[in-house]
């Protein structure tokens, strides 16, 4: 039987606070290690934490503040450490041989020189990154900056992170997941990827948050492996950033679509609900208890002064016709070691190949083809989208580092490799496709 929902409250992960912090740099411990967490009211979940916990602490970093996370391993598998959305240097971006060993730490460096945005962390072990987050390696790590913080935004206790993500769970409150004993991938069934059937909001099932009648930002981040979200509240939200921060200008709109790996960020004003209200997140992507999300209760009044002033931010456009390339990267389905598997141009990961080597600076277009959906994510730089199924996107640009494919898709999206050289990856998002070889290696040269 499925947990209550609506029975706890919302947790809000602690906001990771540096070890110390000299010459302008912030340092943070991240333990990795096997825990138990009251996941399920009652149980107890085991789980792989940062820190201990599900999700792991919030990092908060300044635009402009070096950030050094030290990741010990605690745990009895490797691991490796990515800042999804970050614009790091090769040696600290987690590439998925770079293996920390049980028992080893290892300093993973971020300059932090990128807008404001709502970023998370997580594991991205070669063939086993799917398993390692969903037993719990994932966390926020939001980016501030004083552009930002110079708008009359909602913030303190009305700037809300919201990490969502399915699990299933046993009777006695382990997770589920239909993993191949030692070996890498899934079974067939689910070849689509893992869907759990309770949604955990910052690792509680379909909690209940408490909120004045007044603005909230909410920082929306699909965390989970293979499921996409569709997001509403039935009521008018009020979008204000994508993956890589601030739109330019606020849209309001009725719903929002996150897959794997995406974040969006929406502003909802209680203030046009009584107290006494209840307004539900729900999910139009899903079905019955997964159609459900989390409740907000609106129980008090509270003095408001935040706005969301008609200008957000300066969203530089990338000019496509100065690219010097275009590439083609087609994410289907193939044979692979004698199976099948998900692969990029026919290919299945090899860590050692790189797929494409783009020059620091140029601007190039890469065009994106599906066979079934697949959440594409690019490390380094993030990108644009120019087209789908060649028609423009409604909007001016906006700073994405993931975008979703649907079925039998072509998405043209255009980007520039800056600052760093080196090898990186870009791969399907729904974790499984990932565990099952859908990952390519660019070198920056
Ligand atoms: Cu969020 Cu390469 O991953
Ligand atoms: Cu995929």
């Amino acid at each position: 039987p499925l947990p209550r929902q609506f029975a706890v409250p919302l947790p809000v992960p602690e906001v990771a606070k540096p070890v110390r912090s000299a010459g302008g740099v912030d340092f943070y411990e991240l333990t990795e290690r096997a825990a138990e967490a009251e996941v399920l009211p009652g149980l107890r979940t085991p789980i792989w934490g940062y820190g201990g916990t599900f999700p792991g602490p919030t990092i908060q970093a300044e635009r402009g503040r070096r950030t050094v996370v030290k990741l010990i391993n605690q745990l009895g598998e490797p691991t490796v450490l990515h800042l999804h959305g970050g614009h790091t240097p090769p040696e600290s971006d987690g590439y998925p041989t770079d293996l920390v060993a049980p028992g080893a730490a290892r300093e993973y460096v971020f300059p932090m020189e990128q807008r404001a945005a709502t970023l998370w962390y997580h594991d991205h072990r070669m063939d086993y990154t799917g398993p390692q987050v969903w037993r719990g390696l994932a966390g926020m790590f939001l980016v501030r900056d004083e552009p930002e913080r110079a708008l009359p935004l909602p913030d303190g206790e009305r700037d809300v992170p919201l990490l969502i993500c399915d699990r299933s769970f046993a009777a006695d409150g382990t997770m589920l997941y239909p993993g191949l004993e030692n070996r890498p991938g899934v079974r067939e069934a689910y070849m689509g990827g893992v869907l759990g059937d309770v949604i955990l909001v910052n690792g509680a099932p379909w909690p209940e948050l408490r909120v004045a009648r007044a603005r909230y930002r909410l920082r929306l981040c699909n965390a989970s492996n293979a499921r996409v979200y569709e997001l509403t509240t039935g009521g008018p939200m009020v979008r204000i950033g994508s993956d890589g921060g601030l739109l330019a200008a606020p849209r309001t709109v009725k719903q929002v679509r996150l897959a794997p790996g995406e974040r969006a960020e929406v502003i909802v004003d209680f203030a046009a609900y009584k107290l006494g209200q209840h307004v539900e997140l729900r999910n139009l992507a899903g079905e019955g208890a997964q159609g459900k999300v989390l409740r907000f209760v609106v129980d008090r009044d509270e003095a408001d002064d935040s706005a969301v002033p008609p200008r957000l931010a300066v969203v530089e456009a990338l000019d496509p016709a100065k690219a010097t390339v275009t590439r083609d990267f087609d994410f289907s389905s193939g044979s692979m070691h004698g199976g099948v598997g998900w692969l990029i141009n026919g290919r299945p990961f090899d860590p050692k190949r790189m797929e494409a080597r783009p020059k620091l600076g140029d601007i190039e277009v890469w065009r994106l083809t599906s066979d079934v959906a697949h959440p594409v994510h690019l490390h380094l730089d993030a990108f644009q989208v120019l087209s789908v199924n060649g028609e423009r996107p409604d909007g001016p640009p906006e700073w994405k580092d993931t975008v979703e494919l649907r079925d039998a898709q072509t998405v043209e999206i255009v980007t520039r490799f800056t600052d760093y050289r080196g090898r990186y990856v870009l791969h399907c998002h729904n974790l499984e496709h990932e565990d099952m070889a859908m990952m390519a290696g660019f070198e920056v040269v």
